[in-house]
């Protein structure tokens, strides 16, 4: 496998400083790994706009709750390694654990208000722990850029926050959500899901396209929308509704009517596994 392999925060600086020295620009693009044709396309994204590009492959244990999948999230390098290598990143960026977080850490970031609706509720410290080590691999890598997806919109706008307010020489690329063709976001988790799990998985994508259309006919009244998203969640045979919202886009707290630029994001669970999508509600200002 000819594509270079950082384990460790010297080779990885050392890596990125060459690139540099040869006049490259940098690309950065924080994964967990279980890489899929989403990630594929952030990375495809980076490659258009920088000459090297860094994909980290990092599973972060301060992001997931005593309760969640950290032990059983998939961990497939080898795989991980072979897409990088076809999409043409230059670099894995594949630490373990110590490496990142050394005994005696003990610093974290807080990003407060973004975090108070949809996913933040739901998994207490999960942003604490993105913004802690996303900063991280910012300030490890030091790219030029760095890619995220508008699958996770709160993160992406929590990172946006973060390298903002903490004057992250850095700019944050947001690529949009890739999809299955019935519509199912594509997320490392989807292989969890049972056939008819699976099947029945395209209610999310479904849902929200529908309160799109809503919106693209006039629909302004936000409960409406929630009630239609809930609605057809609690339709979905096996499935439990985490969140049905309408947030407004820039601080991600609930809006009562669409006066502006609004997410609708759902979050449901097929048994043990949590699936998140969102759609964007794109209404002028003053709507
Ligand atoms: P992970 O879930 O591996 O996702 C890595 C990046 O890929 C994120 O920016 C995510 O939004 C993006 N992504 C995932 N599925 C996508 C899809 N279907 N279409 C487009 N982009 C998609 O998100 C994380 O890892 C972690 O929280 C991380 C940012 C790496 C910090 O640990």
């Amino acid at each position: 496998m000819p594509q270079k392999l950082a384990e460790t925060i010297a080779d990885i600086r050392r890596a990125v400083a060459a690139a540099r020295a040869a006049g490259r620009s940098v690309g950065l693009v924080p994964t967990m790994g279980a890489l899929h044709e989403g990630h594929a396309s952030l990375i495809r994204l980076a490659r258009r706009q920088c000459g090297y590009v860094v994909v980290s492959v990092f599973v972060n244990p301060t992001q997931f709750g005593p309760n969640e999948d950290y032990t059983s999230y998939p961990r497939t390098l080898a795989e991980d390694r072979e897409l990088c290598e076809r999409e043409g990143a230059d670099q894995v960026f594949a630490p373990d654990v110590t490496e990142v977080y050394p005994p005696g850490s003990r610093t974290s970031v807080e990003v407060t208000g973004l975090g108070d609706f949809l996913c933040g509720p739901s998994r207490p410290g999960h942003f604490r722990g993105v913004a802690t080590v996303v900063l991280k691999l910012l300030n490890i890598v030091q790219p030029d850029r760095a890619y995220f997806g508008q699958k996770d919109a709160q993160q992406a706008r929590i990172i946006r926050q973060v390298v903002g307010d903490l004057n992250v020489p850095v700019e944050v690329v947001v690529g949009p959500t890739v999809r299955e063709p019935d519509g199912l976001a594509l997320s490392s988790r989807n292989r969890y899901l049972d056939p008819s799990q699976r099947r029945h998985a395209v209610a999310l994508s479904a849902a929200l396209a529908e309160a799109r259309r809503r919106v693209d006919a006039g629909e302004r009244d936000a409960a409406a929308l929630r009630r239609l998203l809930a609605d057809r969640i609690a339709a979905t045979p096996g499935a439990d509704l985490d969140y049905a919202e309408v947030v407004d886009a820039d601080s991600f707290h609930p809006v009562e009517r669409l006066t502006g630029p609004a997410v609708a994001a759902l979050a449901m669970k097929f048994g043990g596994t949590r699936l998140i999508d969102n759609i964007e509600l794109p209404v002028p200002d003053g709507g």
